[in-house]
């Protein structure tokens, strides 16, 4: 009797048996394979790569030339690693608003506050220094479609 639906008037038809079945099973998994196949493309070829950390290379004519204990940049490493963008903007705010072109280091050396001709003059290879970290940061600084580096001798319409 428990299985059976009933009222104040009586049993009802027995309950029907309906057989539990999944119905299109093939096109459900097909499109479940197909749904998650397309959200995780994005992902998959990159899985488990590991992107190498850039390394930028000093090895420029200019740098060489210099006597080791000479070997520096315009600043300490660890300010120009974090601070040389706005080093840069300090640059071509005091030689174009101030005309004072004329930058002095801590250590007392004078160098003439220009993009091309200083910082490109000793990272004369770009693409293999500066490039080498913009590349890796997704930065894309748009000096270049003005100022020349060394490597390239028109400048580029573009960014880069
Ligand atoms: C639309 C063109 C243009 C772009 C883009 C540009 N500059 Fe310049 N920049 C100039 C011009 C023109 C001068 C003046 C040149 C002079 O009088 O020596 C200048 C001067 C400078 C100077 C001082 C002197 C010199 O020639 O280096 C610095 C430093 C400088 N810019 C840095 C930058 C940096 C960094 C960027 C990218 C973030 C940049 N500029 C993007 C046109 C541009
Ligand atoms: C006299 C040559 C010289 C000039 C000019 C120069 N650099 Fe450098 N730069 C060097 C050397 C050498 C090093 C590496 C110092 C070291 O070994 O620690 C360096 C290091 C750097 C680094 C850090 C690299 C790293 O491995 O983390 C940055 C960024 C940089 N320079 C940018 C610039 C910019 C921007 C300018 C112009 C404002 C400039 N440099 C001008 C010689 C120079
Ligand atoms: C050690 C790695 C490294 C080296 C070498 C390096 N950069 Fe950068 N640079 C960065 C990073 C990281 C940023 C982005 C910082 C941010 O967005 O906060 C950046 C940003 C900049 C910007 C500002 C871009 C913007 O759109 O705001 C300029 C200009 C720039 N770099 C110029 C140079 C030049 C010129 C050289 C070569 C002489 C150079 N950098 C070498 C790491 C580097």
């Amino acid at each position: 009797m428990a299985d059976k639906y009933q009222n104040e008037f009586g049993g009802f038809a027995e309950k029907p048996k309906v057989p539990k079945k999944f119905y299109d099973l093939k096109y459900i998994l097909l499109g479940l394979v197909i749904f998650f196949g397309l959200v995780f493309s994005p992902i998959l070829p990159n899985l488990g790569k590991i992107v190498a950390a850039p390394s930028p290379n000093l090895d420029t004519p200019a740098i060489l030339k210099l006597a080791k204990k000479d070997r520096q940049c315009v600043m300490p490493t660890p300010y120009m690693r974090t601070y040389h963008m706005q080093l840069l903007i300090d640059w071509r705010e005091a030689a174009i608003r101030h005309g004072n072109r004329e930058f002095i280091s801590p250590t007392g050396k004078k160098f003439v506050a220009n993009l091309s001709d200083t910082c490109m003059g000793c990272h004369s290879n770009k693409s293999k220094f500066c490039d080498q970290c913009h590349n890796f940061a997704a930065v894309t600084p748009n000096c270049w479609g003005c100022h020349l580096d060394k490597e390239q001798k028109v400048a580029k319409g573009g960014a880069k």
